[in-house]
């Protein structure tokens, strides 16, 4: 595994390997047993979208591994003022050691990764948020102790993160029912593919989706980038909820998980959210060790 630009890219047993060495660190990192697997490494982060998580479990996984972070925005460097990305990944090659990329366009980094000559990680595109769901595979592993024939659901918008959860989920052996407005449906090459696993629906129906789920999950109405379409989709995806009715449906023990940052009232009610704090948090912890999993992964000579 050279990059991670997205999870169709990596097997089941890829994946696997990623969620086990992820374990491995949380646990080290419990004990506070530090081991610099990137000792004298330097990760370039171009953001130009906003964050909290990705940014700071990043930058300290790189610290924890011996290594070193470059926050690089995108309204700073040249990238922003249209210096190509062609000439962007053959100079930052020349400097670091890998480049972790959150943009919009999934082709940006994919060109990274065709022009550059060191590991990309793909940190969140409007196509996909792979190590958003790396860190969620391991926490619901966690919770629930395994994961092949657990019934996944997701509730809301057909973006990045259905996109991810999708490909992800179904890799390693789960049963994903997203419910989405008619109009706002996942990627359709995505929905192909999902569907030949015969484990896969899509419907506008919530209770049809979520009933007798293992592991409920939404995201927010309009992501980055779409802060324009908010009234409409506030319309659009009214009732697209995680409230009591959706946890009644589901299993009894179905956890809840959210990509973070979450609206209350819109995509989850406030009163669920709180219910499922614990998961919801151990979820944004873990972008930290599956983070750092993937970051040897790539990175590690
Ligand atoms: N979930 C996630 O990627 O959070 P940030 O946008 O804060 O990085
Ligand atoms: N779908 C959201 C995810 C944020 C982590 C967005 O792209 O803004």
């Amino acid at each position: 595994m050279k990059h991670l630009l997205k999870l169709g890219d990596l097997s089941r047993e890829e994946i696997i390997s990623i969620l086990d060495l992820a374990d491995t660190l949380k646990d080290e990192n419990k004990k506070g047993i530090t081991h610099h697997r990137l000792k004298g490494k330097t990760l370039g982060m171009i953001f130009t979208k906003s964050s909290t998580r990705t940014r700071v479990s990043f930058e300290v996984g790189m610290y924890e591994l011996g290594g070193n972070a470059l926050f690089l925005s995108g309204r700073d460097i040249q990238l922003g003022r249209g210096e190509p990305i062609c000439d962007t990944a053959r100079v930052l090659s020349r400097y670091l050691d890998g480049i972790m990329i959150r943009t919009f366009d999934q082709s940006d980094v994919e060109d990274l990764a065709k022009f550059g000559s060191i590991p990309i990680v793909n940190g969140l595109t409007d196509y996909a948020h792979p190590c958003q769901v790396l860190a969620d595979l391991q926490t619901i592993r966690e919770h629930k102790g395994k994961l092949e024939g657990l019934k996944f659901c997701f509730v809301g918008d057909g973006n990045n993160m259905a996109n991810s959860l999708i490909v992800g989920c179904l890799k390693v052996g789960m049963e994903v029912a997203i419910a989405c407005p008619e109009n706002y449906k996942p990627d359709p090459e995505i929905m192909k593919w999902a569907e030949a696993t015969g484990r896969f629906t899509c419907t506008p129906d919530i209770p049809a989706a979520a009933k007798d789920a293992d592991v409920l999950y939404t995201d927010v109405w309009a992501s980055m980038g779409q802060e324009d379409e908010a009234a409409i989709r506030r319309a659009a995806f009214a009732g697209y909820q995680i409230n009591d009715d959706v946890m009644a449906v589901a299993k009894p023990d179905a956890m809840v998980l959210h990509c973070l940052p979450a609206h209350r009232e819109e995509e989850i009610t406030a009163k669920v959210f709180e219910e499922h704090a614990g998961e919801i948090f151990d979820e944004a912890e873990n972008r930290l060790h599956a983070q750092k999993a993937v970051l040897c992964m790539v990175m590690e000579g």
